[in-house]
């Protein structure tokens, strides 16, 4: 695991933005793996400003996010499809993405057919990450045992507390969502965790305390041979 702390968020986010950029220049269509959620944001405004310079090109690749809620309408504001368009696809010239569908009928075969789809690309070759409060990769949540695959998940408390703060005061919000599970997210030829900020700090001092906690689903990825984790100051504790 290679461990980057940087002095600002808009440091990890250009840092972060190298990585995605460097693998499209080796590989056009290379399979991303991307993800929702507030740090993530600044990596995908820099993607559109460098897009937008002529220093990156998305035409041939394509994406698979890594959650989405569930059941949720494609046109809802709060849906990671919604979030994604608006940060980034409608922006770039990525024109191959997927999530799960949060809109469709049936979530077990929806979780088969998202994974089979995966499989069919060839697999994910990078896979953008961020760590939730409580550990959390995607929407797994910690427990005494993980499924492997996408799955239903249902969100903890601390998820929807967090995430609150993205909704109105007496909005709906999902308690379940649609999740690739760990051995999907292990399976990717690289990750790249994004970490922000100091409320984040309890959270990554265990996750690199180098050791594998069944309550930090985040830490299962160290495992991983090809990981780079990139932090600013605040998140590091430092
Ligand atoms: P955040 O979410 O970037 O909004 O902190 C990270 C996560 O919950 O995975």
């Amino acid at each position: 695991m290679k461990k980057i702390v940087l002095e600002t968020y808009e440091d990890v986010c250009r840092a972060a933005a190298d990585i995605f950029s460097e693998q499209l220049r080796q590989k056009p269509d290379s399979v991303l793996g991307l993800a929702t959620g507030s740090t993530p944001i600044g990596l995908y405004a820099e993607l559109v400003r460098r897009y937008e310079a002529g220093d990156v090109d998305f035409s041939k690749a394509r994406s698979f996010n890594l959650d989405e809620y569930y059941p949720i309408s494609k046109s809802n504001p709060q849906s990671y499809f919604y979030f994604m368009r608006k940060h980034l696809f409608d922006k770039v010239n990525l024109r191959h993405f997927c999530l799960p569908d949060g809109e469709a009928a049936d979530a077990q075969a929806e979780c088969k057919r998202y994974d089979t789809e995966i499989a069919a690309a060839g697999g994910i070759d990078l896979m953008l990450l961020g760590i939730g409060l409580n550990g959390h990769i995607g929407f797994n949540e910690p427990a005494s045992s993980y499924p492997v695959g996408t799955h239903l998940a249902v969100l903890s408390e601390s998820t929807i507390s967090a995430n609150s703060r993205f909704f109105a005061l007496g909005e709906a919000q999902p308690v379940t969502a649609l999740t690739m599970g760990i051995g999907g997210i292990l399976r990717s030829k690289k990750i790249v965790f994004v970490i922000s900020g100091k409320s984040k700090a309890d959270i990554t001092k265990k996750l690199f305390d180098d050791a594998i906690h069944m309550d930090v689903p985040g830490s299962f990825v160290l495992l991983h041979p090809d990981v780079t984790v990139l932090l600013d100051r605040e998140a590091s504790g430092g």
